[in-house]
């Protein structure tokens, strides 16, 4: 990997939290880190210890590689924590979520009445049969019944298994076969870009497909009365044709009119909280396992210290509780927190380019959570959006998904941040639960495009490809290879849902002692990481190890491109080609000149072996439904491959295209 970090960027700005921000700040003193290396069970028992237990723990830690178990014999409920504690302790009457529709409309929930209307939910449930240990699907709009259904699953041990509302029917059938669910949940429809998306016709049609093990399906309504008119649109009448009889149930029936007391069940810290599927890059999807003592303290803790959650925060998370995100920085960390939040149903465009500023205005949203493609989006779209509306209520901003690059670090500084924000870039995958990487705002100075430390107790370091550890601490020596956490972490993964052999296989078995999580990363003088990308993602450019990262954040460097993927093609001298997909702002013509001027631009800031051998135009590029750039269908187009599956692609339509922009200009 030498070459790679010959050719790392070389980005120097640093950012200093200030006075101020310390000085209120969750965490602000430098020792918690040192603290936290010296005894990491003790660290983190500590936090364990601010959720409320039926009963303690034994032992903190079970460690027999790669199994762990953390906060053994203990006993809680995600739910009590998240909902109960907090109404008991008076703070009943504060909001807890703020449901904001694609449509306008705004329903709030306090705390006392997410308690009640979970309680129902899990009554509900019950009714259909529900109990400890059985799983249930949850294929819904992102809103506040999303979140109360997660946690009335909690509330009665039932594992949940929420499945992101733009997957099709056969995702469904896939993941409820794999997890065997008992029951699905959904809803009507959802809003989306001004149209209805039927939610429970998809499910009928995954029925259709087979869901061997699925007895019931609860329908919420969403859209509307059937007939009922929004914005000129009928809701559909969900109750015709594929209802059935004895397998349908509608939540005004068995939900509405249940009991809103319902006692939460004692859960052995152990016990299954969820499975949440991942697609692996290649194979069926991966249904990763999270338990509930550790998961929790894991998810409650870096809310607390990263998103610096005060009683007066309003919190905005944009990621779908389809997602991991969702799940641990909207259901579980902020509510276990007691923290008001906002809870956004549709798209970022509608009815207008400025509806995320106008739900920051609106609520006084004070800590925003979001994605670096969200922020190029927004950078293309312009300015004016943002300038337009009144952002002063923002104090933090976080960023999660993808190494987000020094140019949408400083247009998120400076345009949202109004340069007083810190920003958190945090690090984390679906299978480590909770953030791994990431500033302290209070304490760590943040450069733009570094994930910079891990979290207290966080045992990350990098590995050559030969299982060398080249160091995490600041020893001033810099290190380019592949991130890898070395110790136990209480909200990792517990496994892969009925495939043991395929958690050893894709997390343990490139080296013996570590986790490997699949990223290359950097470590600077200062002992920053610098995250890479999957390393798929590595290009091997006439022997020199080049990041697709790299080259795209060079390429976005360069004023006139908006957004930009690289891929390598095979090559028959340099092994691999780069390839890169541009799209240019508004207001720029895609001419042979800018071509020519752009790769120099990238020969400049990187050097002559990054400049693309192909640069081809275009109007979008095509992203995973998580926004994950898809570059194996890039891959295929560069190379002039057969497309392979594209099942998951958030819009079809960008391939074809892309390909028809590929042909013509004959690359
Ligand atoms: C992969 C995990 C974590 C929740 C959302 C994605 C990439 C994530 C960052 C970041 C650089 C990042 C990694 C990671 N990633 N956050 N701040 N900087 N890369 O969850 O779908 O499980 O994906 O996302 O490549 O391995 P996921």
């Amino acid at each position: 990997m030498s070459e790679t970090i010959e050719t790392l960027l070389t980005e120097t700005r640093q950012f200093k939290p200030s006075a101020e921000f310390t000085s209120t700040a969750n965490a602000s003193s430098e020792d918690i880190y040192a603290q936290a290396e010296a005894d990491p069970e003790g660290w983190w028992a500590s936090w364990a210890e601010k959720l409320d237990w039926y009963k303690k723990w034994d032992t903190v830690l079970e460690w027999n590689r790669p199994f762990a178990k953390w906060f053994i014999g203990g006993k809680l409920n995600a739910c009590y924590n998240c909902v109960d504690r907090h109404v008991s302790a008076g703070m009943g009457d504060k909001i807890a979520l703020i449901g904001d529709g694609e449509p306008g409309d705004i329903r709030n929930f306090t705390y006392s009445q997410v308690k009640d209307r979970v309680s129902q939910i899990s009554n509900g449930l019950k009714a259909m049969g529900i109990g400890k240990g059985d799983i249930v699907c949850l294929y819904m709009p992102m809103g506040p019944e999303l979140a109360m259904t997660m946690l009335a699953c909690a509330r009665i041990g039932a594992p949940h298994s929420v499945i992101f509302g733009g997957f099709t029917a056969e995702s469904i059938a896939d993941r409820a076969n794999d997890c065997g669910a008992k029951a699905i949940v959904t809803s009507d429809g959802t809003w989306r870009r001004g149209k209805i998306v039927e939610l429970k016709k998809i499910v009928d049609q995954a029925m259709e497909l087979g869901c061997h093990t699925v007895k019931n399906v609860l329908v919420f309504e969403r859209v509307g009365a059937p007939g009922t008119e929004t914005n000129g649109q009928a809701a559909p009448d969900y109750n015709q044709g594929t209802w059935v009889e004895g397998r349908d149930e509608r939540a005004a029936d068995v939900v509405d009119t249940a009991s809103t007391d319902c006692p939460c069940e004692e859960m052995d810290a152990e016990d299954l909280l969820f499975i949440l599927y991942t697609s692996g890059s290649t194979g069926k999807p991966k249904g990763i396992m999270h338990t509930t003592g550790g998961y929790l303290t894991g998810v409650s803790a870096t809310s607390k210290l990263v998103f610096d959650f005060k009683d007066t925060d309003v919190f905005w998370c944009t990621a779908d509780c389809g997602w991991i995100t969702g799940h641990s920085y909207v259901v579980y960390g902020p509510m276990s927190n007691c923290v008001t939040q906002v809870m956004y149903e549709g798209a970022p465009d509608t009815p207008g380019k400025d509806r995320f500023w106008k739900i920051i205005e609106q609520h006084g949203v004070s800590v925003l959570y979001t994605a670096p493609t969200a922020i190029r989006t927004f950078m293309k779209w312009g300015e004016e959006y943002p300038n337009g509306c009144d952002l002063s209520s923002l104090r933090l901003l976080g960023s999660v998904g993808e190494p987000i690059n020094p140019e949408a670090w400083m247009w998120y500084h400076k345009v949202i941040g109004n340069e007083k924000c810190p920003i958190v870039d945090t690090w984390w995958q679906t299978e480590t639960g909770g953030i791994m990487i990431t500033p302290l705002p209070g304490i760590v100075s943040t450069k733009p495009g570094s994930a910079t430390r891990p979290f207290p107790g966080v045992g990350a370091t990098i590995y050559s490809e030969e299982g060398v550890d080249l160091g995490a601490n600041s020893d001033g020596k810099e290190a380019g290879g592949l991130l890898v956490l070395k110790r136990p972490w209480p909200s990792m993964l517990r496994g892969i849902w009925g495939d043991e052999d395929r958690y050893r296989d894709v997390y343990w078995s490139k080296f013996d002692d570590a986790y490997f999580a699949g990223d290359g990363a950097k470590r600077d003088a200062d002992g920053f990481f610098w995250l890479l990308g999957r390393v798929d993602d590595i290009m091997l450019v006439s022997g020199h190890n080049i990041s697709t990262m790299e080259v795209e954040s060079a390429l976005v460097d360069h004023p006139a491109v908006a957004e930009a993927a690289v891929i390598g093609k095979q090559h028959e001298v340099k092994g691999q080609a780069i390839a890169a997909f541009v799209i240019v702002k508004a207001g720029y013509e895609a001419t042979d000149e800018l071509r020519k001027e752009i790769r120099m631009h990238v020969g400049q800031k990187i050097g002559p072996v990054a400049r693309p051998d192909d640069l081809i135009f275009t109007a979008d590029v095509p992203k995973t439904r998580s926004g994950k750039i898809m570059r194996r269908l890039l891959r295929d187009i560069a190379e002039g491959r057969v497309l392979g599956d594209t099942t998951t692609l958030a819009d079809p339509n960008v391939v074809a295209s892309l390909q028809t922009e590929h042909d013509k200009e004959g690359q």
